[in-house]
């Protein structure tokens, strides 16, 4: 019997995520050129532990048992990216057509399964030759984008019907600023993130044109914004906080112009580019993980800084662990954009330093208690007049977090890193059985 908290309206998605540096590997085969990630992860001190995506899952190798864990966990949606510099090499021009032939593989694997691809046309990885030219800095690389998303569009998009076209470019942004000097960093990140959301409305505009019937979103990581204390420095530092982190991508993509701060936009924008960016969505992706508390700080670049919040434990990579907090901004989403497009989650998880035991078996049960509290959090903002219409746990696979590399593990099957072999987690069990129970309430009772 399922938690009566967990049942979800009938054609509710479930499904898992995963994006292309983290588990492809494969980094150089087939045609693929180098990426930002690769160059990022070949120089000495590039990710920790020495970590590279030259293997990562291998899961460019081991696609069939991949699609087979999945069509077993009985998802109906899978989001994944494509590698740009595996399509691409060059960022321009010439498409490869081995590196296409992966995604078709993948494309008719899925569809083969039941299983419905989400496409995130950019995860972070684009190929080197575009950071030579000055990644999102330079302006081009948003007409550059746009006309990589439209060649996907245009070889891809007979299989493909839901789209993403950037992931977090909040995470993008701050990545970027962290290597860069104060005083510039700010007016960079700010820069970048303009031509993120440029290459967002180009290209949305491009694969609408392409693909008939497209359903096209966007991926952003809110995490909402809430003041450390009720003093005044606080509420005005949150508010900050907000209109830097939340507001900079919701207002021009929902309401056409940045947050106003300080008697200005953050962001002088001209009405062109504006127009673009607000090209209308299909649908908009949550990424979820931790709530944020926010206090005034100096030493900030944006005049805030983020605080531990009270009471919660914090997780392998030092978030906070409070999913309880999920449905307060899910509310605030509500309660601040009435026009909102319906919501995907698109990303939800938690990172352990999961390992099986004796028996063989990777027992995670806080990676289940968390997404059950979350999941329950979601099911309560439907209630509330959320339109939610999926969710996508973080991740099908362990695979290369990012800087943090292999150590921090968020999959629902275990890899182990040596042999690459996989290893369904007690997580993974319980996502099967509650999609399964699903499908068993949903049924309607027949009658004689
Ligand atoms: C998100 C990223 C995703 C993964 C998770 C843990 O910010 O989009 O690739 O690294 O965090």
């Amino acid at each position: 019997m399922t938690d009566p908290d967990l049942l979800f309206p009938p054609g509710f998605r479930w499904g898992v995520a995963t994006a292309a540096f983290q588990i492809e590997g494969a980094w150089n085969a087939d045609g693929k050129g180098p990426s930002n990630w690769d160059t990022r992860a070949h120089r000495p001190g590039g990710l920790a532990g020495g970590a590279t995506g030259d293997v990562a899952c291998d899961h460019y190798h081991r696609l069939t048992e991949d699609l087979d864990l999945m069509a077993a966990l009985g998802v109906g949606s899978y989001r994944f990216s494509v590698s740009w510099p595996r399509v691409q090499p060059a960022g321009r021009g010439r498409w490869n057509g081995r590196g296409l032939a992966f995604y078709d593989r993948l494309l008719d694997g899925l569809l083969e399964r039941h299983i419905e691809p989400l496409l995130t046309v950019y995860h972070w990885d684009h190929p080197q030759p575009v950071e030579d030219a000055g990644g999102w800095a330079a302006r081009d690389t948003a007409a550059r984008f746009a006309d990589y998303a439209e060649g996907l569009a245009v070889r891809l998009g007979d299989r493909v019907r839901r789209w993403l076209t950037l992931n977090e470019p909040l995470s993008v942004m701050h990545a970027e600023m962290s290597g860069t000097p104060r005083p510039s960093a700010r007016r960079h990140g700010l820069r970048i993130a303009h031509h993120l959301l440029l290459g967002h409305g180009l290209a949305t505009e491009r694969l609408r044109a392409r693909v008939p019937g497209a359903e096209i979103g966007i991926s952003l990581n809110l995490a909402g914004t809430t003041p450390a204390t009720d003093r005044p420095e606080d509420v005005t530092a949150a508010a900050r906080a907000e209109a830097y982190e939340d507001r900079l991508f919701l207002d021009p993509l929902l309401r056409g112009d940045y947050p106003h701060l300080d008697g200005g936009p953050v962001i002088e924008a001209g009405e062109d580019d504006r127009r673009h960016i607000a090209a209308p969505l299909d649908f908009v992706g949550v990424n979820w993980y931790a709530p944020a508390r926010i206090a005034a700080s100096a030493a900030g670049r944006f005049g805030y800084t983020r605080v531990p919040v009270p009471g919660a434990d914090t997780n392998l990579l030092g978030w906070p662990v409070a999913p309880e907090e999920f449905g307060a901004l899910l509310a605030w989403l509500r309660a601040n954009y009435p026009d909102l497009p319906p919501l995907e989650i698109t990303e939800n998880g938690y990172p352990g330093a999961d390992e099986p035991d004796a028996t063989g078996a990777v027992p995670d049960l806080r990676r289940i208690a968390y997404l059950r509290t979350c999941l329950r959090q979601v099911r309560a903002a439907l209630d509330a007049g959320s339109d939610i219409r999926g969710y996508h746990v973080w991740s099908l696979l362990d695979n290369l977090e990012w800087e943090h590399g292999y150590r921090p593990r968020f999959g629902l099957v275990h890899v182990d890193f040596a042999t690459l072999a996989r290893t369904p987690k007690a997580s993974y069990l319980w996502y099967r059985q509650l999609i399964t129970a699903q499908r068993q309430e949903g049924k309607v009772p027949c009658s004689g």
